[in-house]
């Protein structure tokens, strides 16, 4: 365990798409670190699971199946979080939606469906979560992601709602600062082990990727859940408005303009150049 198991002893999450993936993985770690944990999602068949686990980490869960495009079904599971366990310290906002598709061959209604579950839910639960969350001055975090950094063919619609999440995370942070409320986001790049990866990097795609990724890997659901621990401890309480990337630093590595330097960068480490000089002297 990277953090102290006290870390967020006598808190209370709430969890959007937390049953799988990802925001599996994060509810799970803010239990193992003191946190009550409520997880919702569409199928209640894929929170069940979880909230055992949860359990069995000795804490208190609760799954709700709710659907966070309908507003009110979302203030409901708030309300029954916050009855439940009493007050309300942690939202994290993952739930979401996406597949892949051609922007000319996205109907109306697909851009809005993802639109509507990732940005509109998002803010829809941060909605609902406010009143109690400025009565602990407690925290948002909102996951998105790096696609939207560059162009990301047949992923404008995500792009399109990620990037809408990251304007929440700021826009939110700003406004609810007076209330002592902190709202960050976590944008993951390619994290092995999720249905993510394992619909998106098909052949050799993954090889390509993990070549590409500066520290030489793809990420793990732990590297985001530590990247969250810190987020929504008191560790970072002076933090509010970033999106911070886990993602080895591949988007940074992925422009044109990148791939063309690494050819350059290619032939300066196999060509026989002195080592670089130290600074001279001021
Ligand atoms: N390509 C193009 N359009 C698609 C699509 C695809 N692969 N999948 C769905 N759509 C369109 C539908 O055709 C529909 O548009 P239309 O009414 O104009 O035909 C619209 O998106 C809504 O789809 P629908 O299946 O009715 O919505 P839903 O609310 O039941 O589910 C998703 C929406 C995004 C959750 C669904 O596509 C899905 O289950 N995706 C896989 C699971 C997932 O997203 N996991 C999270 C990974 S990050």
């Amino acid at each position: 365990m990277t953090f102290s198991h006290d870390l967020l002893a006598g808190k209370t999450a709430l969890v959007t798409g937390g049953g799988t993936g990802i925001c599996r993985g994060i509810a799970l770690a803010l239990a193992a670190h003191g946190c009550d944990v409520a997880i919702t999602s569409r199928k209640v068949e894929h929170l069940e699971p979880t909230a055992r686990e949860i359990e069995s980490l000795g804490r208190r869960s609760m799954a709700m199946a709710a659907d966070v495009r309908d507003a009110s079904a979302i203030e409901e599971v708030v309300a029954r979080t916050a009855e439940k366990f009493g007050r309300l310290d942690v939202l994290v906002n993952g739930a979401a939606g996406n597949f892949l598709c051609l922007a000319e061959d996205l109907s109306p209604n697909a851009f809005g469906t993802v639109v509507d579950i990732d940005l509109k839910g998002s803010f829809h639960a941060a909605k609902a979560a406010l009143p109690h969350l400025k009565k602990s001055r407690g925290v948002v975090l909102n996951i998105s992601a790096t696609l939207q950094y560059l162009g990301t063919p047949t992923q404008v619609h995500a792009s399109a709602a990620k990037a809408g999440i990251d304007a929440l995370t700021r826009g939110l942070a700003v406004e609810w600062g007076a209330y002592g409320i902190r709202v960050n986001g976590i944008a993951p790049g390619p994290i092995a082990e999720t249905e993510g990866v394992r619909r998106l990097l098909v052949g050799k795609s993954r090889q390509r990727v993990e070549q590409k990724t500066p520290l030489g890997r793809l990420g793990a659901i732990d590297d985001v859940s530590n990247a969250a621990l810190f987020l929504c401890s008191s560790a970072a309480s002076h933090i509010t408005g970033v999106t911070l990337v886990v993602d080895g630093g591949l988007w940074l590595a992925s422009s044109w303009m990148a791939e063309a330097s690494a050819a350059a960068e290619e032939s300066l480490r196999a060509s026989d150049r002195p080592p670089p000089k130290s600074k001279a002297p001021l």
